[in-house]
Order: structure tokens, then C-alpha cells, then sequence
């Protein structure tokens, strides 16, 4: 196993009940990237992630996390799940969901030091929302809820990131602030999928792109994959409309 594949999909498939959602999906995820997952609603993306991180049983399919099966490797993961996977109403404060990013690294008796709030508060300026820090998740906006759940996720020190949406009602500027964060973080060799649905943004984002719907439409460098034809594949026919992309009609 080479060591620079951070992720590895050999022929997965799931379904739901009787409903197939992926179809023998193949990957092989370099490390170092930020790679976007684009598709249409109901498309699978969230699937995907989610038999990755071994969160859904697959109907088929073999997984690889940095060479290693998922469960070995959980305190190198971080995972951003879709703002309705995610149940706001529980009781905790913005700093005990970022500290949550720091209890792979616990044995079950030890407690959280100095240094691990000193990181998590270190995580909750990189989001801007350090001045939150006391306040009830559920008492804040929806860009602000995810902006925390990105703060858990740096907090972690992950080598493989999963993002679903991760700026779904989160300002453009703070959005800006975010992909500077992922971009800087890929440099370091880490690496990042991130389930984006703003088309327009897509070359500016991101190193790769997997473009999904069922199956594996197409997979590469962003710069030759995101072009027309794969779009167009991917969308069933239907271009979507495309800000920012004067070159398609
Ligand atoms: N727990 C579930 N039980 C049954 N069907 C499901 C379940 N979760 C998802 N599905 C179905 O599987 C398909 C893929 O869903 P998934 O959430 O992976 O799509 P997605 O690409 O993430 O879509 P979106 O862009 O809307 O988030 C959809 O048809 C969805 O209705
Ligand atoms: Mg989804």
C-alpha cells in the first residue's frame, strides 16, 4: 500500500432497504488534497462518507484509511456530518462540542488538561468564535453551529478530514477564512473531502473533485475533470446554472 493514499474505495456499494444509492464505487484519494464532492441531491455523497468512516454497513466494498481499516484509525479522522444529521437540542456549551475534538486522544479515566483547552480555544478563534465559548449550541445560528462543529474538527489534529456541507448558512467571509484553513491544512499532507454544493466555487476550492451520482461520474484534478460534459453527466442532462462560469452557455 502506498503510503501517500490517504483513502481507498475498492468496488463499494450500499443500498437502503432494497434501494441501491452507490454502485461499485472506485477511488484512490491522494494525500495533500482538498478534494470536493459534487453531485445532486439524493446523489449519495452523504452515503458515501458515511460507509467510509464505517457508519453504514456496505452492501459491498473494501475500505482503506491511510492503508489501515477504518476502525484503526479513528482518532486520525474528523468527520463534519450534513447540518440535519446532526441533533441540536442536546445540552452543551460551544466549548464542550469543541473539547469533544479532543477525547480520541483520552484514555477512559483521563481527564482533559490545560493543553487540550488551550487547543480547543486555539481551534475556536481559527472559526471566529471564540467569544461563544460558553454559550448553548442549541442557542446559536445555524452558520454559527457549523462553524463550531469546524472547530471540533481542527481541535482533533486529524489526519483525514470529512466535511458535509460544511458551510451551508455560513457567511462568505467566514466561508473564505474556512477553505484558507483546509487549503493551508492539505499543505501540511493532510487531507480533505469536502460535499460542496456551490458549483461556482468549485475550481477556486478545490485540488480534485469527485463528481457523484450513483456511481463514480468522473474523478481528477479539478482543472480538467469539472468541465461540461462530466457536469452534464452528473446532473442528468440538466446544466445547472453556473455563477461565476461565463465559458458555458
Ligand atoms: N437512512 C436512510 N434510509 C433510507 N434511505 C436513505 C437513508 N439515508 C439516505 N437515504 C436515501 O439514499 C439516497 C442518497 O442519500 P444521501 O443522503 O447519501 O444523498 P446526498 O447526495 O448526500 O444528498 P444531499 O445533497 O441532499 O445531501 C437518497 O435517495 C436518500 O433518500
Ligand atoms: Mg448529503
Amino acid at each position: 500500500m502506498e503510503r501517500d493514499i490517504a483513502i481507498s474505495v475498492k468496488g463499494l456499494s450500499v443500498s437502503y432497504e432494497r434501494k441501491r444509492v452507490l454502485s461499485n464505487i472506485f477511488l484512490e484519494l491522494k494525500a495533500g488534497r482538498v478534494v470536493g464532492v459534487v453531485g445532486p441531491n439524493g446523489a449519495g455523497k452523504s452515503t458515501l462518507f458515511k460507509a467510509v468512516l464505517g457508519l453504514i454497513e456496505p452492501n459491498t466494498g473494501l475500505i482503506q484509511i491511510r492503508g489501515k481499516d477504518p476502525d484503526k484509525v479513528r482518532k486520525e479522522v474528523a468527520y463534519v456530518p450534513q447540518k440535519n444529521d446532526v441533533d441540536w437540542s442536546f445540552p452543551a456549551t460551544v466549548m464542550d462540542i469543541v473539547l469533544m475534538g479532543r477525547y480520541p486522544f483520552k484514555g477512559v479515566f483521563q481527564r482533559l488538561s490545560k493543553e487540550d483547552n488551550d487547543i480547543a480555544m486555539e481551534a475556536l478563534k481559527e472559526v471566529g468564535m471564540e467569544k461563544y465559548k460558553d454559550r448553548q449550541i442549541g442557542e446559536l445560528s445555524g452558520g454559527q453551529q457549523q462553524r463550531v462543529f469546524l472547530g471540533r474538527a481542527l481541535c482533533q489534529n486529524a489526519q483525514v478530514f470529512f466535511l458535509d456541507e460544511p458551510f451551508v448558512g455560513v457567511d462568505i467571509l467566514t466561508e473564505e477564512k474556512i477553505i484558507t484553513i483546509l487549503k493551508k491544512l492539505a499543505s501540511q499532507g493532510k487531507s480533505l473531502l469536502v460535499v460542496h454544493h456551490d458549483l461556482g466555487s468549485v475550481q477556486d476550492y478545490f485540488d480534485d473533485v469527485i463528481l457523484l451520482n450513483q456511481r463514480l461520474i468522473a474523478y481528477g484534478p479539478t482543472e480538467t475533470t469539472f468541465n461540461d460534459e462530466n457536469i452534464k453527466r452528473t446532473y442528468g442532462g440538466q446544466l445547472p446554472v453556473l455563477h461565476k462560469m461565463g465559458e458555458i452557455d
